[in-house]
């Protein structure tokens, strides 16, 4: 893969001259554009800092770095002096296998600061620099010393600083799940623990008053910042733990009852980056490629194997109650016999597989996904003993795996394979090699996984580093196997799908299954207008959209999705993932003229643009699909109502475009009247300004084709 177009790299290092004096080292660098600023000091007691300044305004205040904690051992943190400091700068295009866009620029400036103990052990450790015209990146390296060969990490304290009591979109640092309803408060006003306990989750961990991230605020001056972080491999995840009285947020590393630590690394080693995307519009947010930036480039090579695609499945109906994942329903089975009673109600089964088949292929969608095809379903939510009990090659009697993907084949649908893995992650460990062969050998590309429950071995957290490590080996191993990896129940997103480009999307958000079952209502229309701006800065999002029958009163009265239709369509445009479901029944998409937008929608973007956008209010999206000059634009609202006025000025000029608009009914409503919805044909212009109005919970969904002349 050509994933390098442009490589230069004009390596400055200006050989500073050895001084003992911090002031004599040169250690602030900008951005490309010189809008963003770091300085870096050192404090009289000898400890690392750092401030940051937008258009020569803080955005962060002088602020401690790292102060490592370590088992059996004194702190890294402070007696520190500056042994070099080096600046190079860095510019390259590099291709994007699939993407939002096809061409990223990744240019920045770097500051490198090496320092030592001045006394002691004199240890060292690096702090590395590297600032974009949209933000920054810093991470601590553990260069190969003497008197370091390991390091039992038990806090890292990064600070940030704010410049003021910003307004915050934030879940709580849960060390277990991400699937947390977005808060929008003052930062003052976080309280993270009164989200402890939320009686939908199947693991929940709140320890302290800390947020997860990306967790992006809006300053009182109107600067929008995010902060994050990139490249997060053999570490655990930075939750920030918030200090009201100070205005501070801390790192807070996850951590693990079964070690004691957090981190356990050997040296030389370096940490995650961490990252503040700055934006002076909330648009730029979404457009900023600096988390994929901060991540290193393709490890493994071609992966034309794998083809962005609309996928439906054997899932929606499971979670409206209609079919069970399991096949026999007796529980006290914790490995499966081929005489297990069939309750009748399963959905996975070769009939009904090959109905998805059959209704996929006729309607351009290139995948079918199938959960609840194997042995072990039974014995799931609920269980202690959920070791040794799923089985990832052993199909239900009442399905023909090999029937399925030689169906498929013909119809030219690809199977999506499902391992649920209860979070029991010896046995998954254990089996991955067969399992993955076995997709290879039926010519099966991507694999959607799950890791619902309390993670086994007990005292581990979904975002711990024992578990970090076992989601990335998973992505390594099954690149070997040519699989691509879509895990629910993540860690979160930090880029990686750069360096393994094999990790195509993942949940960590509550998505559309919440609407389903949730006891809360389920997620409230300006969800997704929040998700825009936080959960989606990190990388693609497996949401699953596309629920026509919103109110699904037939399966489930008291819960129901809440938006529109029209909202609905709107999603496949501004969520961003290279799989996308079309979630609901076949039967409620039969006959629907809005499944024509479902049917013609792209999953692979040459160009991204954001068209407007508010946190937690409104979003409108274009982005222009890479196999053909077909743009499609989406657009969505909270619960308010809105006018917008649409430009096309990003469309190619002297082409005109057949336009579909799918848009709200007059009288559309997310509660009242939600499958309200108006179809028509446009012929636009880069010249054309259209205004749409948007119900409450609603949006709009708009295909444009060029006139052939
Ligand atoms: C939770 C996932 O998010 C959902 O999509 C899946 O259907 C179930 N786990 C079963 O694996
Ligand atoms: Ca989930």
């Amino acid at each position: 893969m050509k994933n390098s177009l442009k490589l230069s790299i004009v390596l400055l290092s200006i050989l500073l001259f050895s001084c003992s004096k911090k002031s004599e080292w040169q250690t602030a660098v900008a951005s490309p554009d010189d809008n963003v600023k770091v300085e870096f000091m050192l404090t009289e007691k000898g400890e690392p800092t750092y401030l940051v300044t937008f258009k020569n305004k803080e955005v962060i205040k002088t602020s401690t770095l790292g102060g490592f904690d370590l088992k059996d051992m004194a702190s890294l943190k402070e007696n520190f002096e500056i042994i070099n400091a080096t600046k190079s700068n860095f510019n390259e295009v590099w291709e994007m296998p699939w993407g939002e866009q096809t061409k990223v620029e990744n240019n920045y400036n770097e500051l490198k600061i090496e320092l030592q103990e001045k006394a002691d052990l004199k240890r060292k450790l690096t702090i590395v620099f590297r600032v974009y015209n949209d933000g920054l990146g810093f991470r601590y390296e553990f260069p190969e010393q003497e008197n370091l060969s390991e390091v039992i990490i038990t806090d890292e304290n990064t600070q940030f600083n704010l410049t003021g009591n910003h307004k915050v979109w934030w879940i709580p640092g849960d060390w277990d799940i991400y699937e947390h309803l977005y808060n929008t408060s003052k930062f003052t006003e976080i309280d993270a623990l009164s989200k402890a306990n939320h009686p939908d989750l199947a693991q929940t961990y709140i320890p302290e008053n800390a947020v997860n991230t990306p967790v992006t605020m809006k300053t009182d001056e109107g600067l929008y910042l995010s902060f994050h972080e990139a490249a997060l491999v053999d570490y655990s995840d930075m939750t920030l733990k918030i200090d009201k009285e100070n205005l501070a947020m801390n790192s807070e590393l996850v951590g693990s009852e079964r070690t004691g630590y957090k981190v356990k690394r050997a040296v030389p080693f370096h940490t995650p980056w961490r990252t503040l995307q700055i934006a002076e519009k909330a648009g730029d947010l979404i457009e900023s490629k600096l988390i994929v930036n901060l991540n290193e480039p393709n490890k493994i090579g071609d992966i034309s194997w794998f083809k962005p695609t609309k996928y439906m499945g054997i899932w929606w109906e499971m979670h409206l109650g209609k079919s069970t994942w399991d096949y026999s329903g007796n529980q006290d089975m914790t490995s499966f016999t081929t005489d297990a009673k069939p309750h009748g109600k399963h959905g996975a089964t070769t009939e009904n597989a090959k109905a998805f088949i059959d209704f996929s292929a006729k309607n351009n969608i290139g995948a079918v996904l199938v959960e609840g095809w194997n042995t072990g379903w039974e014995h799931w939510i609920g269980f202690e003993d959920r070791e040794g009990v799923f089985d990832f090659v052993t199909p239900y009697p009442d399905y023909d795996l090999k029937e399925v993907v030689r169906y498929g084949k013909e119809k030219g649908v690809e199977i999506i394979m499902h391992h649920e893995t209860s979070a029991a992650t010896e046995t998954y460990e254990k089996q991955q090699d067969t399992a993955y062969a076995l997709m290879q050998s039926l010519g099966i590309h991507a694999v959607k996984t799950g890791y619902v429950g309390k993670i086994l071995p007990k005292g581990e957290y979904h975002h711990g580093q024992y578990m970090v490590n076992q989601y990335n080996n998973a992505v390594l191993k099954a690149a070997k196997y040519q699989v691509a990896i879509n895990a629910h129940e993540p860690i979160k997103a930090t880029g990686l799908r750069r360096t393994y480009p094999n990790t195509i999307s993942r949940e960590g958000l509550r998505g559309q299954e919440f609407n389903a079952w949730a006891s809360d209502g389920g997620n409230p229309p300006e969800h997704l207008p929040i998700i825009a701006f936080t959960r989606m800065l990190a990388g693609p999002i497996d949401f699953t959209p596309g629920i026509f029958d919103i109110k699904f009163d037939k399966w489930k009265k008291e819960n129901q999705v809440n938006t529109t239709i029209a909202q609905q369509l709107a999603l496949y445009v501004v969520i961003y993932s290279p799989v996308q479901m079309a979630a609901d029944l076949i039967e409620n998409y039969e006959g629907n003229p809005a499944f024509q937008f479902i049917k013609d929608v792209g999953v692979d973007w040459q160009t991204t643009k954001v068209l407007n956008g508010e946190i937690g209010d409104f979003v409108t999206i274009a982005r222009k699909e890479r196999s053909s000059e077909n743009w499609f634009v989406g657009g969505i609202t909270d619960e308010n109502a809105r006018e917008m006025d649409i430009k096309f000025d990003f469309l190619s000029p002297e082409v005109t475009y057949e336009a579909i608009i799918y848009e709200d009914g007059k009288d559309a409503h997310w509660n009242e009247n939600p499958t309200s919805i108006n179809i028509r044909k446009l012929e636009i212009t880069n010249q054309t300004d259209l205004k749409l109005k948007l119900a409450p919970g609603g949006g709009f969904a708009i295909s444009l084709k060029p006139l052939k002349k």
